[in-house]
């Protein structure tokens, strides 16, 4: 680890890096950007010194600090990983794009969608890089998956069905809905190109009040299909699977798999028109092979930080820019609007099946209740 460190320190003559919050997630951050050979991993600041020994321990040639000054106030540094609790994120990336610093914020990249707005004027004025943490968008099978979808391999898009669940960590910044779904919001309209002109959303607080463990959201897109995000933190099964049915074929990506993480299935059903007998019923049905395509074994971490990095070097926009953290956020504003009014709507009775998007920001999905 230590040579790798110092090789970080001297190969290369690209953009400083620091990382803001060195928990669960900034860590492996920083691991990772001491691999890439393109920047410099220079420093990381976290309030918890338990934290900052960890990251000394393991990345001896990272500074480190408990004061966020040290990285917004010194000039060597060019680009900035924000990766705190969900609601510190608008604050954070605001003083570091207005220190004149490039901005990577994980997901979602802030509580609203006026905030990634701002966030945004602020990167475009001031010439800077606003990307966010969608890691999926670079994940390997995501790009098969979305080739095979747009180049109709599947056939008539009938429906995507996510489902993320496992006996999670509950957070207190954010409820399943804001910590998990982003990552399934972001394949989605990634996979079909497209945002959802609907959404519905169920969802239950279980263990600690106002905060939903478990939500069930429901989408509906112009361009004809549907799709289906289940999220919990109360299941006991880890499960990380998205299901793509079209009318030709159907796929399904599991990413507990350890390899192997895409089949293809050759399936069907076609109802005859011409016939009714059970022969014909049968008929109908078409099982055909099962196809594993061959999937890149890149880090996806890697991907994403890579692309932040060139994006500074070279002022390309990076994929996962501050319009897709716009998308997912405003998805995640209506579901939480529609998991509001579901409550007032069981505790008023009333009868309400669509609702118009009143009182939302403009510009994002219309709520649909079920
Ligand atoms: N892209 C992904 O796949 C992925 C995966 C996990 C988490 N995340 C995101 O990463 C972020 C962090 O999640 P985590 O699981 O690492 O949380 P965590 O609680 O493990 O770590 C957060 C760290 O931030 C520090 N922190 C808090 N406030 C701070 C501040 N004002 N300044 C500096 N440091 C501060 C905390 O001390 C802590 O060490 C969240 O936004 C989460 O959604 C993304």
């Amino acid at each position: 680890m230590a040579n790798k460190d110092a090789e970080n320190q001297t190969a290369n003559r690209g953009p400083s890096l620091a990382v803001i919050g060195c928990g669960y997630w900034g860590s492996k951050h920083i691991r990772v950007s001491c691999d890439i050979r393109d920047a410099r991993m220079a420093m990381a600041v976290d309030p918890r010194p338990d934290r900052l020994e960890y990251i000394r321990s393991q990345y001896p040639c990272v500074a480190v600090s408990r004061d966020i000054g040290a990285v917004l106030n010194n000039p060597s540094i060019d680009g900035v990983i924000v990766a705190t609790p969900v609601d510190t994120h608008f604050e954070l990336a605001r003083a570091v794009l207005q220190a004149g610093k490039h901005a990577l914020v994980e997901k979602p990249m802030a509580m609203t969608s006026a905030q990634c707005r701002e966030l945004n004027a602020i990167a475009e004025e001031r010439k800077r890089v606003l990307m966010v943490g969608h890691t999926f968008e670079y994940h390997p099978a995501v790009g098969v998956m979305r080739q095979m979808i747009q180049s109709g391999s599947l056939g008539e898009l009938y429906y995507i069905d996510s489902r993320r669940l496992n006996l999670g960590l509950y957070r207190q910044d954010a409820n399943v809905l804001w910590d998990l779904a982003p990552h399934d919001l972001s394949i989605i309209f990634c996979l079909l190109e497209e945002v959802p002109q609907t959404i519905g959303a169920w969802g239950c607080a279980h263990v600690l009040p106002n905060v939903e463990d478990v939500v069930y959201a429901k989408m509906g897109f112009k361009s004809g299909p549907t799709a289906h995000v289940h999220v919990s933190w109360l299941d006991p099964v880890k499960v990380r699977q998205i299901t793509v049915v079209g009318s030709d074929a159907m796929l399904v990506f599991d990413d507990v798999q350890p390899s192997e993480k895409v089949r293809v299935y050759q399936k069907r059903f076609r109802p005859r028109i011409d016939g009714d007998s059970y022969a014909d019923f049968q008929s109908a049905y078409h099982h055909g092979d099962v196809h594993i395509p061959a999937i890149s074994s890149s880090e996806p971490l890697k991907l994403e930080i890579h692309d932040f990095v060139n994006a500074i070097m070279t002022g390309k926009r990076p994929r996962a820019d501050a319009m897709h953290a716009l998308r997912v956020v405003e998805a995640l504003e209506a579901a939480s609007a529609c998991l509001r009014l579901k409550h007032k709507h069981r505790s008023n009775g009333r009868d309400q099946r669509i609702f118009r998007r009143r009182n939302m920001p403009a510009g994002g999905p219309e709520i649909a209740i079920a």
